[in-house]
């Protein structure tokens, strides 16, 4: 089929120049507006179109997939993390799933870091102090935090941004610990220095530091539920930048409050923006508004790898990122 003839809906406004890509090379739908796509609208686009751009805001269940056209052969996802596709749906009915690994990896890795050091130094109770301007000058006991160096990070989910993470850590003079279905080999793990935990609540008791970087699957649903965040000391501090659906907001909150947690830096929550909103009111706790990957790089980098599968799959070839339901 000659590529030009591919339909192509895109279900949220990209950055310029990978629209003006996608309207190149396909026949593209692009959005005016920067609004999630509605579910009707979103039924329709599956209707006609041969290939859909996703991104996270849409949910592609499997009543959706059920009316999706007969046409409808790829969902190619502009994000790397597909918890909101059942992409084993899709796969059975003959609908393949893309996605944009790798990418984003070093941004969210940075974040990570910026969250730690930021819940860990107190960093927004120092600047709430100077934005109210009621600073009364240094003092050798104000906002006393941690320091990260010779801390127990331990991270929970070692696939690429869990080992970007480390490495930073690394550079900050931290212990790395992990748990991960699977052990690292020899040449990933040595020079990382990692300590592999096959035991989940083990690395919990020793950890100063938890970041969470596995993805959202139904085996990682609450994953850090009220039990295992117990396990954590309560001086321990909680970072996610994966999917809030790992962590158990409420229990986790419910510590906060309590001082059965020294503190926590989220840039994603379980119920998407409807925070908890007793997190907002803890100084203990860093949140940012899901925007670990979005720096101008990243999102460019991504449309590039929503092309490159797309145009593979026009090519007749298998898209290099496909997601496969087993990996998940
Ligand atoms: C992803 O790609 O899944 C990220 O969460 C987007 O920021």
């Amino acid at each position: 089929m000659p590529t030009k003839r591919l339909s192509v809906v895109v279900t949220r406004r990209l950055p310029a120049p990978v629209e003006a890509r996608l309207s190149e090379l396909f026949d593209t739908t692009l959005t005016d507006s920067d609004d999630v796509m509605s579910r009707d609208a979103l039924a329709q686009a599956m209707q006609g179109a041969d290939i859909l751009v996703t991104s996270l805001t849409d949910t592609v269940d499997a009543p959706l997939l059920a009316g999706a056209g007969d046409r409808l052969k790829l969902i190619a996802n502009y994000g790397a993390g597909v918890d909101h596709i059942d992409v084993a749906t899709a796969r059975q009915r003959g609908i393949l799933v893309s996605n944009t690994p790798g990418v984003l990896t070093e941004d969210t890795a940075d974040m990570t870091m910026a969250l730690m050091l930021a819940a860990m130094r107190r960093m927004p109770e120092g600047m709430a102090r100077m934005q109210a301007g009621d600073w009364a000058g240094w003092a050798p006991e104000a906002l006393l935090g941690s320091r990260l160096r010779g801390k127990v990070l331990g991270i929970l989910g070692m696939g690429r941004i869990g080992q970007a993470v480390a490495r930073r850590a690394r550079a900050f003079g931290m212990e790395v610990h992990y748990h991960n279905r699977r052990r690292l080999h020899d040449g990933l793990e040595t020079p990382l220095e990692a300590t592999y935990h096959d035991s989940l609540d083990r690395m919990l008791t020793l950890a100063d530091v938890v970041s969470v970087n596995c993805p959202h699957t139904p085996s990682t649903f609450h994953l850090l539920g009220a039990r295992r965040l117990k396990l954590l000391r309560p001086s321990a501090v909680v970072v996610n930048t994966s999917r809030g659906e790992v962590i158990d907001e409420n229990a986790l909150t419910r510590m906060l409050r309590a001082g059965e947690l020294a503190g926590a830096g989220l840039d994603v929550y379980e119920r998407g923006q409807g925070v908890n909103p007793r997190l907002r009111e803890l100084p203990s706790v860093v949140l940012m508004p899901h925007m670990a990957s979005a720096t101008r790089e990243a999102r460019l980098e991504m449309g590039d790898r929503v092309l490159v599968n797309m145009q593979t799959f026009a090519d007749g070839h298998r898209p290099p990122d496909l997601v496969v339901p087993s990996m998940l």
